[in-house]
C-alpha cells in the first residue's frame, strides 16, 4: 500500500506493508486524512536517523477486517479515527500512557491503517469523506479548550487570534453553537470575512490596536494558540479576573510578560492539550446536534504531499486541509 513516511531525514511517499488485525484491533482503509501542524515539525523532531515512520494523526474510513474480540463495530463500517491514543476517561490532564497518532505509531496518511477497535467512534453521516477525515484532532482540541478549560457560557465573549487556524474555525461554531459572542483576529482580511460568515461578531486585523477597538467589549475567554506573536495583546483585551487557554505556540513557545499585572488583574491562565474519548464522543454529539460541517479549505493527494505542507507553513490555509485516497 502507499504511504507518506518520514525516513532517514527525508519525506516521502514509499510502498509499505498491507497491514493485518491481531487481537482487538481494526484495519481502516483510508478514504480522506487531515493534516496538521503537528505534521510539520515531526521531521526536526525526529531527526536523521530513523526508519519510515507513517505521519498524520487524522483520518476517516471504512472498517475493512477486524482481529478477534472486536465487538464495537464491523466490517463496512464507516469510521473516525481518534488520534488520542490510550485517553479514554475526562481528567484534568492525559494519563502517562498517552500519545498522538503519527509518532511514534504509524498514522493516517496511507491507504491502510491498524489500530486498536478503542480508537475508532462511527462517522456523523451527514458528513462528507473529506469533513470526516480533518474532524478529530483540531475539533477535540477546540472542544476540550472552550468548553471543559475554558467554560464558555452563554452570553460571555470569547476572544480567538488567529482565526483562519485548524481550531480557530471549530473554536467560532461552537462558541455561537452555546450562544456567546466570538472575536477573532487575523492578518488578512479575506480570513476575517470568512470568519464573519462563519459567525464571528467582530473580526479586527492583526496590525490593529486591540485593546482601543475594544474598549466597550467585556473579554471573558481568550483562546490563544499563536504564542509569542499574540500572547500579551490577547491577555490586554482580558477583562480583570478572566480565563485564558492555551494549547500551542504557532509563534515561538517562549515569552515575558508582566507578573505583577497579571496578579493584579487576578487572571486565570489554563493550559489545554487534545481531550480524551470522553470528550470526542461529546463532541460528535455536538457535530450532530448542530448539524456543524468542518471548514475544509483544500485537498491534496498523498502524492502531492509536499505542496499541503508548504500550504500550511505559510498560513495560507483558512480552516482544514485534506488528503484524500
Ligand atoms: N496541544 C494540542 O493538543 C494541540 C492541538 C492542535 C493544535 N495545536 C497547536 O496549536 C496551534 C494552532 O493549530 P492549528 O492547526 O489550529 O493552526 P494552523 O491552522 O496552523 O494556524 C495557525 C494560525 O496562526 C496564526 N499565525 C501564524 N503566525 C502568526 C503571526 N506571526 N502573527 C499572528 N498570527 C499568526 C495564523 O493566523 P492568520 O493567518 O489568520 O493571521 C494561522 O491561522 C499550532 O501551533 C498547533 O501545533 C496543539
Amino acid at each position: 500500500m502507499k504511504a507518506f513516511v518520514h525516513e532517514y531525514g527525508e519525506l516521502k511517499v514509499k510502498d509499505m506493508e498491507e497491514p493485518s488485525p491481531g487481537e482487538g484491533q481494526v484495519v481502516v482503509a483510508i478514504k480522506a486524512a487531515g493534516l496538521n501542524r503537528r505534521d510539520l515539525y515531526i521531521p526536526n523532531r525526529r531527526g536523521e536517523n530513523k526508519e519510515a515512520l507513517i505521519l498524520g494523526s487524522d483520518g476517516a474510513g471504512v472498517i475493512e477486517a477486524i482481529g478477534s474480540g472486536v465487538q464495537n463495530v464491523q466490517a463496512g463500517d464507516e469510521v473516525i479515527i481518534n488520534p488520542g491514543l490510550r485517553w479514554f476517561e475526562n481528567s484534568d490532564a492525559p494519563p502517562a500512557e498517552f500519545d498522538i497518532l503519527g509518532m511514534p505509531d504509524n498514522g493516517t496518511f496511507a491507504e491502510k491503517i491498524v489500530i486498536s477497535c478503542e480508537q475508532v467512534e462511527h462517522k456523523p453521516s451527514h458528513l462528507s469523506w473529506e469533513e470526516a477525515g480533518v474532524l478529530a484532532l483540531s475539533a477535540l482540541t477546540g472542544y476540550r479548550a472552550l468548553f471543559t478549560k475554558g467554560q464558555i457560557k452563554e452570553g460571555e465573549t470569547v476572544f480567538i487570534p488567529g482565526a483562519g487556524s485548524g481550531v480557530s474555525t471549530y473554536l467560532i461554531s461552537f462558541a455561537k453553537n452555546v450562544g456567546a459572542r466570538v472575536i477573532v483576529t487575523s492578518r488578512s482580511e479575506e480570513k476575517l470575512k470568512k470568519a464573519k460568515s462563519l459567525g464571528a461578531d467582530i473580526a479586527l486585523l492583526d496590525s490593529e490596536d486591540w485593546v482601543k477597538q475594544l474598549e466597550e467589549e467585556k473579554v471573558d475567554l481568550v483562546i490563544d494558540s499563536v504564542g509569542r506573536a499574540t500572547f500579551k495583546r490577547s491577555l490586554d483585551v482580558l477583562k480583570k479576573g478572566g480565563r485564558m487557554v492555551v494549547f500551542g505556540a504557532t509563534t515561538e513557545d517562549t515569552i515575558d510578560f508582566d507578573l505583577r499585572s497579571f496578579f493584579y488583574g487576578q487572571y486565570q491562565l489554563i493550559g489545554s492539550t487534545m481531550g480524551s474519548r470522553q470528550e470526542l464522543r461529546a463532541l460528535l454529539d455536538h457535530i450532530k446536534n448542530f448539524k456543524m460541517h468542518p471548514v475544509v479549505d483544500k485537498s491534496f493527494t498523498l502524492e502531492d504531499m509536499q505542496n499541503a505542507f508548504d500550504y500550511i507553513e505559510v498560513n495560507k490555509q483558512f480552516g482544514k486541509i485534506a488528503i484524500t485516497f
